[in-house]
């Protein structure tokens, strides 16, 4: 078993350059199912779910090649159809289910079995369902299996009870070649979902409104291929700008979009760090004194939950009490045990988490619950007194590239080994 170890204390000092954005890679690698040719994608994270739809789409028949964050996808030969083990690899990530929605606007039907993802509550899909029935299709649930299919897609109109990043990039995916105008009302707006709709755009599609809450799409005939760079990561960024605060450190954040960071930056500025910004980079510089704080996740533009984690670590640092309210997911606070471990004294309450901040963290053998729990446990393993160790690393590694070459070229003491090399050690 591999683990994290880390011995705290050191302030994170020099550079780091963010890579293309999770989140908008695991709709743009699914929405090239939509035209045939050959698509170059540039800025891809190497990350693990990543890593999985290159595999589902080459055993969906695409030919790919990867050199370095650039992926060249030949789609010419991608077959309808599924093999069994391509239903199996689509369990181990939540982003699958956009392959709902693009199978079905290329083929009419498709059937997959219910998506994986980070267990931080119910996650359920019926936002996806009411848009693909809304659109005509018709929809089934059985033995753990989506069976969708529709004769013919027509535009509608759909209000979205939530505000739901994944059920409105698969409604886009689903409507692009739909016959009419889609309304999509109450539609999210985060980063990953514009940049979506740009890629979809660059592909023939007519897509108005991505980023407000009315998305507009006008079903067109055919899309094709094209060339596209993925934008940055909003919540990469935001993850090592909270550990540069959390280190008192003086990190400079390169390849970013510093208005997709503004949530972060004004609550870092409120707790006391300084944070530079500039034109496609921030500096955070971490203070001595960190001050309390009150967030409630939202969605973009409001302070994001994928951030809420590591924001909890800093929490913890800050002399007073701070809270977080989750309005996102009912269930992402589980880190907090572990946190508590380190002798921070944090108290959950359905949605609410108090921080009763100030006291020191020390070292202690904790495991990441989630993917962006992960990233919180190396940020208060960076800050705690003595040696953390984290298991369960399979969550970070769907989510961050190399982050501990990155920690550690920044002057962290981090390192990642085997089980038996501890033991022999
Ligand atoms: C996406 O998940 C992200 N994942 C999540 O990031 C992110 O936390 C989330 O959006 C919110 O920003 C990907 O993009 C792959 P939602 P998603 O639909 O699409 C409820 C990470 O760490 N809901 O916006 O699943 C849902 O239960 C991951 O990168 C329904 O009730 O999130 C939640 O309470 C973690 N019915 C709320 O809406 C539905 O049909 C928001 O979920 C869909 C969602």
């Amino acid at each position: 078993m591999e683990k994290i170890v880390i011995n705290g204390g050191n302030r994170l000092s020099g550079e780091v350059t963010i890579t293309g954005a999770k989140n908008a890679a695991l709709g743009i690698l699914p929405a090239t199912i939509l035209g045939k040719g050959e698509f170059i994608i540039e800025n891809l994270p190497d990350i693990q779910d990543i890593r999985n739809y290159i595999s589902i789409l080459s055993k969906m028949g695409a030919r790919i090649q990867r050199e370095g964050t650039t992926l060249q996808i030949d789609t010419g030969s991608i077959s309808g159809a599924f093999s069994d083990d391509v239903a199996e690899e689509s369990t181990k990530m939540r982003a699958s289910y956009y392959l709902l929605g693009a199978m079905l606007a290329t083929y009419g039907k498709v059937s997959l079995p219910m998506p994986g993802g980070c267990n931080i509550g119910a996650r359920p899909i019926d936002l996806h369902i009411k848009g693909f029935k809304a659109l005509g299709a018709e929809v089934e649930l059985k033995y753990g299996y989506i069976d969708v299919k529709a004769e013919h897609l027509k535009g509608a109109n759909i209000y979205m009870d939530m505000v739901s990043v994944g059920a409105t990039i698969n409604i886009m995916l689903a409507s692009v070649r739909a016959e009419g105008i889609t309304i999509i009302e109450n539609a999210a707006k985060e980063p990953h979902v514009v940049d979506i709709a740009n890629f979809l755009n660059l592909m023939g599609a007519n897509i108005r409104g991505a980023g407000t809450d009315v998305i507009k799409v006008t079903g067109v005939a055919e899309l094709h291929a094209c060339e596209y760079s993925v934008v940055p990561d909003q919540i990469t960024a935001g993850t090592y700008m909270v550990a540069a605060a959390a280190t008192k450190g003086n990190v400079l954040i390169k390849n970013v979009i510093p208005t997709h960071l503004e949530s972060i930056t004004a609550k870092l500025i409120e707790m006391g760090a300084d944070v530079e910004v500039y034109d496609d980079s921030l500096r955070v510089i971490g203070k001595e004194q960190l001050l309390p704080a009150a967030v409630k996740t939202l969605p973009y533009p409001g302070f994001p939950t994928d951030l809420q984690q590591p924001m909890g670590v800093l929490m913890c640092l800050a002399d007073g009490v701070s809270n977080i309210t989750e309005s996102i997911f009912e269930n992402r606070f589980k880190y907090v045990d572990e946190l508590n471990r380190m002798g921070a004294d944090i108290l959950v309450n359905g949605r609410t988490a108090v921080f009763n901040g100030g006291k020191p963290l020390y070292g202690a053998r904790i495991k990441a619950t989630d993917l962006r729990a992960g990233a919180a446990m190396i940020i208060a393993g960076l800050v705690a007194e003595g040696t953390t160790e984290i298991t369960e690393l399979k969550h970070i590694d769907r989510g961050y590239e190399n982050i501990v070459e990155k920690f550690s070229a920044l002057g962290a003491d981090i390192q990642r080994i085997t089980e038996e090399d501890s033991e022999e050690a």
